[in-house]
């Protein structure tokens, strides 16, 4: 039976994997801060049969903790076979606002509490020579975009981070998989705007979900969710700076 844990899996993406994951008969352990939300999840799923969900509350920007919660979650699980981390924080930020706190807590949990819990997991699995790291990461990414410089800087960072650790980690067998979503229905992205029809409409977490495992089990290092979004990374990627710096995106 696989294990897994998902961080980042009280809500969103990263409880769709959990579900997903759950359903095809992996062992999952969900982490997250809202252990009551969890706890609702893992129940309902649990019901049936002998448990195979678990949770764990765990705050990304306790890094102090992440090595107890670590060894915790591999004894829950007994063991580990891939990981994801699917934590993110995008607060909204103005057009002209340059809010400190806001952009440190989106480098706290999108980037060091990826580090804080992956590093472990490197470790783990250079010792055991298998095992999947896969992280959440996104389009906004690939450029500095007007919109939200930080949360845009995190996610870059967090494509170098996960493209360093698959360089390191693919000599011992470890596969390391970024996932870089367009638009997805979830609480994150609730108060925004978002295309219901045509070739880059929003998609739910579950149909996300889906589309992730499948990329996760084919051994793709990175991939856009919805494929799609490959074509608007090339173009945002190859868009002369004197022309995307007069852009409003
Ligand atoms: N939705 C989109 O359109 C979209 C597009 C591109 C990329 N993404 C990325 O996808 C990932 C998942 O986001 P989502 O869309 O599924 O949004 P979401 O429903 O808001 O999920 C975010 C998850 O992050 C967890 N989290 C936030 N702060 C945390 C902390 N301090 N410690 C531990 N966990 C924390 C939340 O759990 P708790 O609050 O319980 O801690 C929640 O489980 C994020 O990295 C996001 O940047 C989303």
């Amino acid at each position: 039976m696989k294990k897994i844990i998902v961080v980042g899996a009280s809500s969103g993406i990263g409880k769709a994997i959990a579900e997903a994951e759950w359903k095809k008969g992996s062992k999952v352990l969900l982490m997250a801060r809202r252990e009551r939300e969890m706890n609702q999840i893992i129940s309902l799923w649990n019901k049936a049969e002998s448990p195979r969900a678990f949770a764990l509350a765990y705050d990304v920007t306790d890094f102090k903790s992440a090595d107890k919660v670590f060894t915790k979650a591999l004894k829950t699980l007994g063991g580990l076979d891939e990981i994801y981390y699917a934590s993110g924080v995008m607060p909204e930020v103005g057009k002209i606002e340059y809010n400190t706190t806001k952009d440190h807590a989106m480098m706290n949990v999108n980037v060091l509490g990826a580090i804080s819990i992956l590093n472990l997991a490197a470790s783990h699995f250079t010792n055991q020579k298998h095992g999947k790291i896969i992280g959440i990461s996104s389009i906004a990414g690939e450029r500095g975009r007007k919109g939200n410089p930080v949360y845009n800087t995190s996610k870059a960072a967090l494509n170098t981070y996960l493209e360093a650790l698959r360089n390191r980690l693919s000599e011992v067998g470890v596969q390391v998989t970024t996932i870089k979503p367009g638009f997805i229905r979830t609480e994150m992205v609730s108060g925004l705007v978002l295309p219901e029809k045509g070739l880059l409409k929003v998609i739910s977490a579950e149909d996300a979900a889906d589309r992730i495992i499948k990329i996760v089990e084919s051994g793709k290092d990175e991939a856009f969710v919805p494929g799609i979004w490959a074509l608007v990374g090339f173009i945002i990627r190859n868009i002369p700076n004197f022309i995307f710096k007069k852009m409003s995106i």
